[in-house]
């Protein structure tokens, strides 16, 4: 079923996510073709050499069948360890400062894979802003709906999730679309065009590289990444309307063992 948020931002329907890629229909069992972020990438991928990559494999098909996780149940799996794991994150947090200094009073704000709600959703909410956060993973969204109360949080997939146009002043996109196909990622980058008011938001963060459907290890889960280089999601991000108002691009290394520098893009702009 697909979800429907209102002007209010308040989830009219939800989606029921079937967790076992064997028993998913057609959508699911899309979405079991696509897993996680990506990061700490290590091979070399349609001849384009990835820096610092961990342990991306070209597998067999029956190896990634086996293995790989749809991101709700890497998610999951990683529930407030990728909290921990991300927490430091200089750039994360001065994206959201930049943010509150744009943002009007109890703007209505969307958070596209919200996850933990922290930082971003309770960053938000405590500065008073009506913060409706949507996620995949059932895991995070019970997490997110307990670390931050002051916000809201549905559990859905965000490509099956009706949002009126208009309807928020500002979305947050923070590292939630890399398991998603470049089509879908244009998609929704382009809805989101859509969705903000004029003069609305956009606050989007990626894994800049230039990967489709690559298996890597993260946090010790098989996931798939797709994502697109800096230049080309940035210019993903104009076409959808937006002005560029700050970007960063930097290189952070997480918390967790094993853990190497990812690269990571930060967008910030303006609906035209
Ligand atoms: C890498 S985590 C980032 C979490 C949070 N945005 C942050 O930066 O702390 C990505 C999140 O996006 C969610 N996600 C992935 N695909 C999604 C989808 N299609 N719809 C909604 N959420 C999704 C995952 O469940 C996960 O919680």
């Amino acid at each position: 079923m697909d979800a429907f948020i209102t002007a209010g931002g308040h989830v009219r329907a939800r989606e029921v996510h079937d967790h076992d890629p064997d028993a998913a229909g057609p959508v699911e069992a899309r979405n079991a073709q696509e897993g996680f972020r990506g990061k700490a990438l290590k091979a070399t991928v349609n001849d384009a050499t990835i820096p610092q990559s961990r342990s991306a494999r070209k597998d067999s098909v029956a190896m990634r069948d086996r293995k790989r996780l749809p991101a709700p149940a890497a998610f999951d799996a990683l529930g407030a360890e990728y909290e921990r794991a991300f927490a430091e994150s200089a750039a994360h947090h001065a994206s959201l400062q930049r943010m509150l200094e744009l943002l009007a009073p109890h703007s209505r704000v969307l958070d596209v894979g919200s996850g933990t709600g922290r930082p971003t959703a309770q960053v938000l909410a405590e500065a008073g802003h009506e913060v409706l956060g949507v996620d995949v993973s059932p895991v995070m969204v019970e997490l997110a709906r307990r670390q931050v109360p002051d916000a809201s949080f549905e559990c859905a997939d965000i490509r099956h999730v009706t949002l009126e146009n208009s309807s928020f002043d500002a979305a947050c996109v923070y590292f939630s679309l890399l398991q998603m196909s470049r089509n879908d990622q244009s998609e929704l980058v382009r809805r989101l065009g859509h969705v903000v008011t004029r003069r609305g938001l956009l606050m989007i963060a990626t894994v800049p590289l230039d990967v489709e459907g690559v298996d890597v290890e993260f946090m010790g889960q098989e996931v798939q990444v797709t994502s697109f280089a800096a230049a080309a999601f940035t210019e993903l991000v104009i076409e959808a309307g937006f002005s560029l108002l700050w970007e960063e691009n930097t290189l952070f290394t997480p918390s967790y063992p094993g853990a190497v520098p990812e690269p990571q893009l930060f967008l910030l702009g303006r609906r035209t």
